[in-house]
């Protein structure tokens, strides 16, 4: 049986032992773990390979595939999602294999969700985020200690974004705080409130922006912290009246999009509806019609009626998707010039291939593996989160 740990006053079983229908993985002799060589494989073989490495794998493997990644990879995804979504199936997969088809944040927290048996794959090591690298560990620290020169940082709940590093997220864990999503964010200020007087909210100054001011916290109430100037570039009297305090880190993609185009698009076409991710700014937020994770974007537009127009701020790959899929509905970019996530599009079928052929020859390629202490700590801010579903 796994461990029972139990989080404010609620128990989650973490631990469990595999099915004992999970098969050893055969063992494929000659195929190499040099990346490079995959580069040469013809365009079009990829696809037919991926789907024979993936059926030799059989259950051994479970492929989870955010929604921003390219039609070429996600097509092979048994399950797709937004990052909550994804981190529910990683911690009830039981396949010995999780590659992960997202970014680096996303396979660390697969890693700190997962049972003892399994490993988590992430096809290209350098598939990041600029938002996540945003809040380093030293900073953080360096900041929580700040705060306790002049408030009971007792009081203070630590809410951080699921993209974060592992370390922030222990460090979450370690204060009493929990990890949030773009789905969940509300209802997990609203848990941190229950629990605390203040919220420090981390890395995305954004999402944390717009999710205290729909649930009514005024600007005023609600300070920016900047790493890089004394104090945060705040006076000690700003931070005890504040309510929120706002890590400066943002999504160098959804930044792009503005209040501008907003009022073009609905110039240009009359009646269209507005969308957008929460990571967006303030003005933009405030500019849309609704606000959605990519979750949320998908389930708006499949259940809005045929021949609506929508105008979408999020990143390119899942908006060119749905246009494909709704044929009967409008769908285009907020941004006339294409928005990639570049880190997310490092992952490319001829990675996917390579990690998965190597995983079948009984090679792990690309583990992420986060340390035990690490792992225990971010894993309570996790299940802190997954207890509030
Ligand atoms: P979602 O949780 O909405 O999928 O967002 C993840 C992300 O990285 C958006 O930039
Ligand atoms: Fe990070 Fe932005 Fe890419 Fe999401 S879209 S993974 S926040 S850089």
């Amino acid at each position: 049986m796994g461990n029972l740990i139990s989080i404010s006053g609620r128990s989650t079983l973490i631990g469990t032992e595999p099915p004992a229908t999970v098969r050893a993985p055969e063992i494929e002799p000659g195929v190499g773990c040099n990346f490079d060589s995959y580069l040469l494989v013809p365009d079009n073989t990829l696809h037919d390979r991926i789907a024979a490495a993936k059926a030799r794998l059989g259950e051994d493997v479970v492929i989870l595939g955010h929604h921003y990644q390219r039609d070429e990879v996600i097509q092979f995804a048994d399950f797709r999602g937004d990052s909550l979504k994804l981190s529910f199936q990683a911690a009830e997969a039981y396949s010995r294999y999780i590659v992960f088809c997202g970014v680096h944040f996303m396979a660390e927290s697969a890693d700190i969700l997962r049972r003892p048996h399994q490993v988590v794959v992430l096809p290209d090591l350098n598939a990041g985020c600029s938002m996540a690298d945003m809040a380093d560990i030293g900073q953080v620290e360096a900041c929580w200690r700040e705060l306790a020169s002049v408030v009971d940082v007792s009081k203070i709940v630590p809410v951080t974004y699921m993209n974060s590093t592992a370390a922030i997220k222990a460090f979450t864990g370690q204060q009493g705080g929990s990890i949030c999503t773009s789905s969940n964010a509300a209802a997990v200020l609203k848990w941190a409130f229950e629990n605390g007087e203040k919220v420090l909210f981390l890395p995305d100054e954004h999402l944390g922006r717009n999710t205290g001011y729909r649930m009514g916290i005024p600007l005023g109430e609600m300070i920016v912290w900047d790493p890089y100037q004394e104090f945060g570039g705040n006076t000690p009297e700003a931070v005890r009246k504040a309510r929120i305090i706002l890590w400066k880190g943002y999504c160098s993609v959804h930044q792009r999009f503005t209040p501008e185009q907003v009022a073009r698009v609905r110039r240009e076409h009359p009646g269209i509806r507005v969308i957008v991710h929460p990571e967006c700014r303030f003005e933009v937020a405030q500019a849309a019609d609704q606000i959605g994770s990519t979750e949320g974007i998908i389930k708006a537009i499949e259940s809005a009626p045929a021949s609506s127009e929508w105008a979408v701020g999020t990143e390119i790959h899942l908006v060119n998707r749905l246009g494909k899929a709704f044929h009967d509905r409008k769908v285009i970019s907020l941004d006339r010039n294409v928005c990639v996530c570049t880190t997310m599009f490092r992952i490319t079928p001829q990675h996917l291939l390579w990690a998965l052929e190597n995983l079948g020859s009984g090679n792990v390629v690309n583990r992420i593996s986060v340390d035990e202490r690490t792992r225990y700590c971010a894993r309570l801010a996790l299940d802190r989160m997954l207890s509030l579903r």
